[in-house]
């Protein structure tokens, strides 16, 4: 089994609607602060290793948090000082790390495609786990932003959603999308100059140019980061035209979107840029709130796996 229907966890396009609301209603038993300790035993004497090759801060944490919460043990493969330095393949990095009964891999890699290869060649027994994976998936930021916007809007089929932003190159997007597709919102806007939007097709969706169009009657805005690292010089966006024409401000949020619109971001947040200053205190703001739930979504990631790995 090489996609995320049961033994990994690596795009969200193999879980229809009951299949993510049981990981959302699995995550919402672990919200709460009682959950850092009552949980321990559930994983207790599995390991998990956690394998960064791009940058985190939000998903390398609260997946560590996640499994400790779990009582697994953490291993933090750091790429430089690592054997990979001396040409160790990735495939072969699982199989040593599996050798140290190691069950999970976490991985977030640069290269779309390095999950479904890997997969095809995981040590029996374990887990791979997509922690974001170039342009094409975050499974488990979609299901936080789906989770973080159906606690405070349990009726997603009466949603209008916006994502907005540089679309062409957002995993975040892609997985979002998904999942809001699959439980059903109601109108999904994909909202971004010509140039960062995303190929017609690649993802659930309307695609719109117009900003104050994509915005208007919005119940819920998700705002996405240029992707700077994964545009070539030529084509990055000038980010003081980008923000003038598409940036959110308060100003902007209340005259075009619904009067108690969420704003949600996946981080990390460009101020200036994306969102203005004056909407880092929005009280519709969950910016927050979506990192704390993503721990929770990771425990309930683990603990799905956890079944099916054990039979
Ligand atoms: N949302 C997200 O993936 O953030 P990090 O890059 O900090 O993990």
């Amino acid at each position: 089994m090489t996609e995320s229907a049961g033994h990994n966890l690596i795009s969200l396009s193999c879980l229809d609607r009951p299949a993510l609301e049981h990981l959302l209603d699995r995550a919402e038993q672990f919200l709460g602060p009682e959950t850092t300790t009552a949980h321990r035993a559930m994983l207790a004497g599995d390991a998990t290793a956690l394998i960064f090759c791009e940058p985190s801060t939000r998903t390398r944490f609260s997946f560590e948090l996640a499994a400790r919460r779990l009582g697994m043990d953490t291993l933090v493969l750091q790429e430089g000082t690592s054997s990979r330095l001396k040409g160790e393949t990735l495939t072969d990095t699982l199989h040593t790390l599996a050798a140290l009964n190691c069950r999970y891999f976490v991985l977030r890699h640069q290269e779309n495609g390095v999950m479904q290869r890997l997969a095809a060649d995981l040590p029996a027994g374990t887990a791979l786990l997509n922690a974001g994976e170039g342009t094409c998936a975050h499974p488990t930021q979609g299901l936080l932003d789906a989770l973080t916007i159906r606690l405070h809007r349990p009726d997603l089929q009466a949603l209008t959603v916006a994502i907005v932003g540089d679309l062409a190159h957002s995993r975040v997007a892609r997985s979002t999308a998904q999942a809001l597709f699959a439980l059903g919102v109601r109108e999904l806007r994909l909202v971004a100059p010509p140039a960062l939007l995303p190929r017609a097709g690649e993802m659930p969706g309307r695609l719109v140019s117009d900003f104050a169009e994509g915005i208007a009657g919005a119940n819920v805005v998700i705002a996405l980061r240029i992707q700077r690292e994964r545009i070539s010089e030529q084509a990055k966006p000038d980010p003081t035209t980008y923000r003038r024409e598409y940036g959110l401000d308060a100003e902007r949020l209340t005259r075009l979107a619904a009067a108690d619109a969420l704003l949600l971001h996946p981080g990390p947040v460009n101020w200036g840029v994306e969102l203005d200053t004056d909407l880092a205190n929005w009280p519709g703001s969950l910016i927050r709130e979506q990192v704390r739930n993503g721990v929770a979504v990771r425990m309930a990631v683990f603990a799905w796996l956890a079944e099916n790995l054990h039979g």
